[in-house]
């Protein structure tokens, strides 16, 4: 089925949605930044669903291999960071910054963690009532059955622009320039690993938040959802 752009006037149906008893799973992938974190969210909150954000467990890794003063190349450190990891609970605080971002990119490369990682994903999204999952290989790999799936993009100026309101706002005093070098970097590394790689499903719906409000880009993704659930 080929990816189909969501027009947010005009929501997009995909008809060949399946819903098995009531469990439901969203995937819902894009680069750093593109706003599926705060979409997933708050799907999940409207549908009752649970919501997991699985760059938090590439981060954990991450910071885990960091504060063992391991090497971020240190694949076995990696792999056993990964293994004691829970999907329960992340320390969102600590793991949200730009830098660890950069650190998880790297250790997301490794076959051996992201083996790890996704089938604890995968567990949790086999759990009821079901749950929405974002991060870069969720409708490709970890949940190719989900209901519904999305790919969130947006340019990446306007991405480091969000990314350097939210540095700003926590105090932090980073450069704009700077922000999109990494965003950019980022994109590349993501993109182009060869285990997983960032790329929308052929049945994703896409969505370019570019030039709209995170409450447009919400109303057009739950419209899809609803239309879904009762087709
Ligand atoms: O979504 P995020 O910025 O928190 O993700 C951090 C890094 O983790 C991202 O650059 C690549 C990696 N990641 C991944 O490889 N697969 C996922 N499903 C989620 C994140």
């Amino acid at each position: 089925m080929p990816i189909r752009s969501i027009d947010a006037a005009t929501p997009s149906v995909n008809t060949g949605i399946g819903f098995m008893n009531d469990h439901l799973v969203i995937a819902i992938d894009g680069p750093a930044a593109s706003g599926k974190g705060t979409l997933g969210r708050r799907l999940a909150r409207q549908l009752g669903l649970m919501h997991l954000d699985t760059g938090l467990s590439y981060r954990a890794v991450a910071h885990a291999l960091l504060m063992a003063g391991a090497e971020l190349d240190d694949e076995a450190a990696a792999e056993q960071a990964a293994r004691t990891l829970s999907m329960d609970s992340f320390d969102k605080n600590t793991l949200s910054s730009h830098e660890i971002g950069n650190a998880a990119s790297k250790v997301a490369t490794y076959s051996g963690v992201r083996t790890i990682l996704v089938e604890k994903q995968r567990a949790f999204a086999n759990t009821p009532p079901g749950a929405v999952l974002d991060g870069r290989d969720i409708g490709t790999v970890v949940c190719p059955d989900a209901c519904v799936k999305f790919f969130i993009t947006a340019s990446p100026e306007e991405r480091a622009r969000r990314r350097f309101q939210e540095e700003r706002g926590k105090g932090k005093h980073v450069e704009y320039e700077a922000i999109l070098a990494d965003i950019r970097a980022r994109d590349e590394r993501d993109s182009n690993r060869a285990d997983s790689p960032l790329k929308p499903a052929e049945d994703a719906h896409l969505l370019d938040t570019s030039k709209m409000d995170i409450e447009t880009a919400f109303e057009a993704v739950l419209a899809i959802v609803n239309r879904a659930r009762h087709a």
